[in-house]
This record gives structure tokens, sequence and C-alpha cells, in this order.
């Protein structure tokens, strides 16, 4: 097969949602559709103890282990599949938003009893910044859900996004008679525990649903969305501007497989990616790609750290010789590993949009890219996300005091968490997106370099960079907590809105933004 129709095959996306709006059991059945697993509903259940197949990093950290996010592939019909897992709440962190610069589609999940919730407003941000299309799945239709098109209101409005309703429910909860799939001309009919039945539309005379109040009540609701609602656009679902959506039940098993299908149609292939010397097409020959994510003691019999690698151009093969061109060293690929959740094997080749997990003895960042041959460009850095907690930290021990900077200086420059000394006394503060990384790192600095920690939370705040050369430092105090981030630059972090609103009423003279931009910071180089 050829690069370009191996390309074309390629399918490579998230599933981003709140927890509980059905992830891991939406997850599941497409796993179930690949035949990765055998059977669903046995697996999953978190009460009982067994665990779906996605959520094996859940295991790993009841056993004191934090990972994060795993990658799942798996071939479908003509399709060649890459799911990348984020993870939900609890282990939010830097890694989810990595995470979703290595994809080119996502799946959002909206719990039709629930609508948007916080973590997708959060999640769905980081997509638009990258105009990523976004396929929505509105789950739990088996449930008395919310009116539709409130849903499809709050969509709108909530997150900015126009959409346009694939399908579209006739009823939900106890009076749920399935859905009218607009896009395939059918209605499909919800039976409970039995398989759906498919119903061309022009077949629905005398199957009694056309009698139906529930129906007949929602073909008023089908006739306003074909008159003023929104076109179907595949350019624009492309550029990340229309997300078509379509009603389900994930746990029924209801819809999913229809939605797949046409998600799988329209979701992008392999995209061509920035790079400082301009736009790299995946059928470029050359192989390339970069490092998203560097994991720690997957494995914590061999404590190895292995780098998640996006294949961005090219023929990857077991054994090659790459450039790494952060220090234009060559290094031989020789240990590199696929994904399927836990079950990792040898891969020996991939294509423009697998994921591939390189064994790392201690020389990757995150952000490097790798490219075979003699050409050295570099994949355009990994965006910054603001931390939102703070932590005071210090070794328990002052004689670990050389261990201690050790560690933190390896983990910070790997962008485990992030560095920020306090102006008023050099006390060292760690910034992160999420609970899990100061969880992970704690962990880490105990493995790695044998040193326990002690943590005074600050809480959450509300960074701020200064961009005035000059100011004047008198005005700061511990709500309002002058630091310097690890290249030297000056921020704030702010107590609450509140303190962060009385200073910017009060400072005027000082400029503040939300993040410096990389060349704002060339200045401070001389610092790291
Ligand atoms: P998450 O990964 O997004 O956190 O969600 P997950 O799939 O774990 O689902 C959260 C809960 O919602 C689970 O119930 C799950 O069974 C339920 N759920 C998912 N999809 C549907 C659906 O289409 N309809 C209905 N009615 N429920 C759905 P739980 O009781 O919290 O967990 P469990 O004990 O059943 O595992």
């Amino acid at each position: 097969m050829s690069l370009q129709q191996e390309i074309n095959k390629r399918r490579t996306f998230a599933i981003i949602s709140h927890p509980d709006a059905g992830k891991t059991t939406l997850t599941e059945k497409l796993l179930f559709f690949g035949q990765i697993i055998r059977s669903t509903g046995t697996v999953k259940g978190k009460k009982s103890g067994k665990f779906a197949a996605s959520d094996w990093m859940e295991i790993e950290k009841k056993r004191g282990i934090s990972v994060t996010s795993s990658v799942m592939s798996f071939p479908y019909h003509d399709f060649h599949v890459n799911i990348l897992d984020t993870p939900g709440h609890e282990d939010f962190s830097e890694d989810t938003y990595r995470t979703l610069t290595a994809v080119d589609s996502v799946v959002m999940i909206i719990d039709s009893t629930k609508g948007v919730e916080p973590q997708t407003i959060k999640l769905f941000k980081v997509c638009r910044m990258r105009g990523i299309p976004i396929f929505t799945f509105i789950n739990k239709l088996d449930r008395e859900g919310r009116d539709p098109l409130e849903l499809l209101a709050e969509i709108e409005e909530v997150l900015g996004i126009e959409s346009y309703p694939m399908n579209w429910p006739v009823g939900s909860g106890k009076r749920f008679l399935g859905i009218h799939d607009r896009f395939n001309n059918q209605f499909v009919q919800f039976k409970g525990d039995e398989e759906e039945a498919m119903i061309p539309l022009d077949e629905l005379a005398g199957t009694g649903i056309e009698e139906n109040v529930v129906y007949r009540d929602t073909l008023g609701e089908i006739e306003l969305l074909e008159e003023a609602g929104n076109e179907f656009d595949p350019e624009r679902v492309s550029r990340g501007e229309l997300t078509p959506v379509f009603f389900g039940s994930a746990l029924a098993n209801f819809g999913v497989q229809t939605f797949f299908d046409t998600f799988l149609q329209f979701a992008a292939q392999p995209q061509p990616r920035k790079t400082d010397q301009g736009l790299v097409e995946p059928s470029k020959d050359q192989f390339s790609g970069y490092i998203f994510k560097i994991q720690a003691n997957m494995n914590p019999a061999h404590r190895d750290r292995i780098a998640f690698f996006r294949v961005c151009s090219g023929k990857f093969e077991r054994g090659m010789s790459v450039n790494l061109s952060r220090t234009n060293k060559s290094i031989k690929l020789n240990q590199t590993q696929a994904f399927m959740a836990k079950d990792r094997d040898t891969v020996d080749e991939a294509y423009p949009g697998d994921i591939i997990g390189i064994y790392d003895p201690n020389i990757y960042q995150i952000g490097d890219t790798l490219i075979g041959g003699k050409e050295n460009y570099q994949y355009e850095e990994l965006p910054q996300f603001p931390p939102e907690q703070f932590k005071r930290v210090q070794a328990k021990n002052v004689m670990k005091a050389k261990q201690f900077r050790k560690g933190i200086e390896q983990l910070v420059q790997e962008g485990a968490i992030q560095l920020y000394r306090q102006e008023l006394n050099d006390s060292i503060i760690l910034g992160a997106v999420g609970q899990l990384q100061f969880e992970v790192f704690e962990y880490r600095m105990k493995a790695e370099y044998n040193v326990e920690l002690e943590f005074t939370s600050l809480g959450e705040r509300i960074p701020r960079w200064i961009k005035s050369e000059n100011f004047d430092k008198r005005f700061f105090d511990s709500r309002s907590m002058l630091v310097k981030d690890r290249f030297g630059a000056y921020a704030v972090l702010f107590e609450n809105e509140f303190t962060l609103r009385y200073f910017l009423e009060n400072q005027k003279d000082i400029e503040l933004v939300d993040l410096l931009e990389e060349n704002d910071y060339q200045g401070f180089q001389s610092h790291q």
C-alpha cells in the first residue's frame, strides 16, 4: 500500500467530556466494533471493580502510580483508527491539553440530562484554538433528558460553535422512540435491549410510528431544523466551525455504530503540521514527527520512560536512524512500541497519524522533533497552558537539598510541572493545571531522586505575566504574589478574580498578560 493510501485510512482522534458523561462507555463500544474487546458491559463497572480496557491507568493509579492518557489503535472497515484517551477530571493535567495537539479530530460527549459542563468547556477551548474538527455525541437518550433544541442552543451559546444535527431524537427516557436520521434518511427505532431497527423514511407508513404522538410532536422540530437550521457543510466541519451533532445512548449501544461510521467518513485524515520552516505535508517521503508527552514508570518493574511520538510525515521503520533536531544528534530507533491500552507490541512500521512509544533513556524533552535523513526543522512549539493550582514545596529532609534541586530541575525541564520562585524569599513554588501533576511529581521525586517532599498549598490562583520592563515592586503581597518563572520572567499569582481586578484598577502602569509569547522570552534566555 502506498504512503498516501496509508494516510487516507488513518483517523486519529480524542474523546473529550466532563466526567460521567459516558466517555468510557462510548470508548468501550468503539473498541467492541474494532473487535479489540469481545463483549461490552462485562468489563464496565467501576463499582464492581472491573475496568474497561481504556481504564487501565486508573488501575495503575490505585497501585500508587499515577500515569496519564493512553492510546488505542485498531483497524475498522477501511480505516485505521487511533483513539487517544484523555483523562477525566481528577486526572486533569497539562498532558491532557498536549494530547489534543496530536489528534486530527475530536469527539465531544455531552450528557443529555446535564448539557454543557465545565470540563467540556475547558477542553473544547483548546480544540477550538487549534481549529480541530469537533463532532458532538449527545448521550444518555434512554434517560429523561433536556429539551434537544435547548441543548443545541446551549452548545452554540456556551461554546460558540454552530451545530448541525445529523439525527434528531424522538422522545427521551420512557417515551424514547428512536432517532430520525436526517443524514441517512432513515428512522432508527429504539427497542430497548433488542437491536435497533433501521427503517427508511419513505417506508415508515404502516409501521405505526407515524401515528405515534411523540413522533408527531417531534415532526415540528424537524421541520424547523430543515427550514431554519444550518446547512451541512463538510468544509466548515473540517475547519472546526460547524459541529455535526449525533444523539444516542452509549450504554444501550443505540445510534453508536451509525455515529461512528459517519464520524469516520468526515473526520480529518492526518493533517499537515507547522514547523519553523513552513508546513510539512504527511505525504512528504521523509519521516518526521514530534514528542507530545513523556511518561515515566509505565512499567514499575523496568522504571522505563516512554516518549509518545506523533508521526507527522513519511514512513517509520524500526531500527531507522533519526535526527533529534534540538541537539542535531543521530539516534537509532530500536525500541518502539504500538499501543493498545496496556498491551504494548513492538511496532515495526508506522504512518502519519500513528502514535508510537519510544523508549527514552532520558534524552528526550516534550516537544522534541525527530526527523529521518539530513534535513533539520522543528515542529511548532507545544502551546503553554497557564497553571491553575500552586503549591510551595521543599524537601522534608534538608540534607537532601542537592537531589531536590536536581530532581526539580529535570522534571521541570521535561514539562512535568511549572516552576516559580517567590521574589520575596526565593522559595520554590510549583504550578500545575491539575492535582494529578503534583501527585506524579511527588511520586517521581521519591522514586527517582529519593526525596520526600513537603507541600504548602497556595490554592487556586490566577497567574498573570508582567510585560512592563520597569515596575515598582512595592505593590505586591501574599494576595498578589510576585514570582519569577523558570526563564526569569516576572509573573503575579492572584488569589482570586477580586484581587486581580483590584490590581488592574489601581496599578494601571503595570501591563499584565495571560501568558507571554515565545518571543517575549528572548530577553530572559540568559536566566535559564
Ligand atoms: P466517563 O468515562 O465519561 O466518566 O463516564 P462513564 O462511561 O464511566 O459513564 C458514567 C456513568 O454513566 C456510568 O454509570 C455509565 O454506565 C452511565 N452511562 C454511560 N452512557 C450511558 C447511557 O447512554 N445511558 C445511561 N442511562 N447511562 C449511561 P455509573 O452508574 O456511574 O457507573 P457503573 O457503575 O454503571 O459503571
